[in-house]
């Protein structure tokens, strides 16, 4: 039997070398020249549509021309997360090697829901997975996981989960707990979940953005006082407004005492266990019950990998295991894990591939060394502001986030002003396309906040951003005529 080359939607083999080259070519230039590229696209929705609205096209064009039209319409119009220079949310540095891994993935389009289908794939999954569950210390042989799309999803799975072993069918009363830091990931989980707001916690932070352990004891208290059934609380190991990391713990005593489930939102600061660092900082970890970790962000993964390890495998077997007769025949033996079994997605792309080919690539000292230079660099630049007259620290170096705020001493501003102030700095970094440093408010201040994953950014690209950001500020100051 040969293939039928006049199939639709087939091309020749010249013709799939032909394109496949040319995008490789480009993916090399893209991460061999990313210091030299304009790294934000300002587009407004007019500009776009008048770029890219088209009406379906039925017929066909030559292959060359759609990836031209792209590479000359699309690519310059999308935010390049990867550049050393875009500061905000949570930047996503990537590597070249699980890029391949996820041109593979696709290119054989494996499929990664049940065992019988790509054994090798779950077997995969299964390997990576223990290598995160050794590395955070969770049991090998009794713990388990999964690759999801990202963080929210892993949160949500991760809820979801205590949810089912901690309240069974019934959660009228029961009550969940997590930080006014805490992601809104964690909110929209429990917003799907069904949950109503009064029972939903939010635990105010103390002066370090820490989830105060005493407004929460006081809370649980209260609650069981009330008829309520406390069942849940999220910790967060990493914000992302400042990189804090609540009392792990302190917070396990609690949960433990209570016999509360212990789910850790490690998406953003979890991967920093790989540092001297960052393993001091999120001591307690290996407590939790869940624990979320976000590989498409600080272990340098692209998009889109998230994962959520817990403490018994069969937790989510039990949460989310379904037998519809038309899955019978690929069931497996209990030892052949069907991923489908172990969170929502019952098709799910071979996430883990990508994991495995960049850790085995370059080694897990490398991964080790990057989050190190990470974490130094943000103290490096802490000590810069700190002796500068212009700046001043609002929350210091943490896992790689630093909140600060340009406050001229001899100006003496008032806090409006000095909101406005960082507002336009910020405002003029994204208009000349130089950086993305994006504001968050912090203590009802506007503040400018870094988060530097990226091994890529150098100590000299922050002090030109921070050059550039004063120019901004005297030119801001001297039309004020203060
Ligand atoms: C602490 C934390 N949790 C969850 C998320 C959500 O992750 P994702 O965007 O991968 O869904 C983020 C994203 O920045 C985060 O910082």
């Amino acid at each position: 039997m040969t293939d039928n080359l006049n199939a639709p939607l087939t091309l020749s083999k010249e013709e799939m070398r032909q394109y496949g080259y040319k995008i490789v070519d480009l993916l090399v230039s893209h991460f061999h020249n990313l210091s030299s590229q304009k790294l934000v696209s300002l587009a407004d929705r007019k500009q776009m549509d008048a770029l890219l609205q088209e009406a379906i096209p039925n017929e066909a064009s030559p292959p060359e021309k759609v990836l031209n039209h792209v590479i000359q319409n699309v690519l310059p119009h999308v935010d390049l997360l990867t550049h050393p220079k875009f500061y905000s949310f949570v930047p996503s540095p990537s590597n070249y090697i699980s890029v391949m891994a996820d041109t593979i993935a696709s290119g054989f389009n494996i499929f990664s829901g049940g065992w019988s289908a790509s054994p090798a794939a779950a077997e995969l999954e299964i390997v990576t997975l223990n290598w995160l569950l050794e590395m955070f210390n969770f049991p090998i042989t009794e713990g388990g996981g999964l690759f999801t799309s990202g963080g929210s999803m892993a949160n949500l799975t991760a809820l979801a989960t205590a949810r089912r072993i901690k309240c069974g069918g019934d959660y009228s009363k029961a009550i969940i707990y997590l930080s006014d830091q805490a992601h809104s990931s964690n909110i929209k989980a429990i917003r799907v979940l069904g949950f109503k707001k009064r029972q939903v916690r939010v635990i105010p932070t103390d002066m370090e953005f820490k989830m105060s352990l005493n407004k929460l004891k006081n809370c649980i208290a209260k609650d069981k006082l009330e008829g309520y059934t406390p069942f849940c609380i999220i910790a967060t190991a990493g914000t992302t407004n400042t990189g804090t990391v609540d009392p792990l713990e302190e917070i396990a005593t609690i949960c433990k005492k209570e016999n509360l489930w212990m789910h850790i939102d490690g998406a953003y600061g979890g991967a920093a266990i790989l540092s001297e660092k960052g393993n001091q900082y999120l001591k307690g970890i290996e407590m939790a019950d869940s624990l979320t970790v976000d590989p498409h962000k600080w272990f340098f993964q692209p998009y889109e990998i998230g994962c959520l390890l817990v403490k018994d495998h069969k937790w989510l077997s039990k949460t989310f295991s379904e037998k519809p007769v038309y899955l019978r025949d690929i069931e497996g033996n209990e030892s052949e894990i069907n991923f489908y079994d172990h969170g929502i997605q019952l098709t799910r792309r071979f996430r883990a591939l990508k994991f495995y080919m960049s850790i085995k690539t370059f080694g897990l000292n490398a991964f080790r060394k990057a989050i190190q230079y990470s974490i130094t660099l943000t103290e490096n630049l802490e000590d810069i502001l700190r002796k500068s007259p212009k700046w001043e620290v609002i929350s210091p170096a943490t896992l790689a986030v630093i909140n600060f705020r340009c406050n001229p001493i001899n100006y003496n501003l008032p806090e409006l002003a000095l909101d406005k102030l960082n507002q336009h700095i910020s405002k003029q970094i994204i208009v000349s396309r130089n950086a993305v440093l994006v504001t968050t408010i912090l203590l009802d201040q506007v503040v400018l906040r870094m988060c530097l994953i990226n091994p890529r950014t150098t100590i000299d690209d922050l002090q030109e951003t921070l050059s550039l950001c004063e120019n901004y500020a005297d030119e801001y100051l001297s039309d004020l005529k203060l």
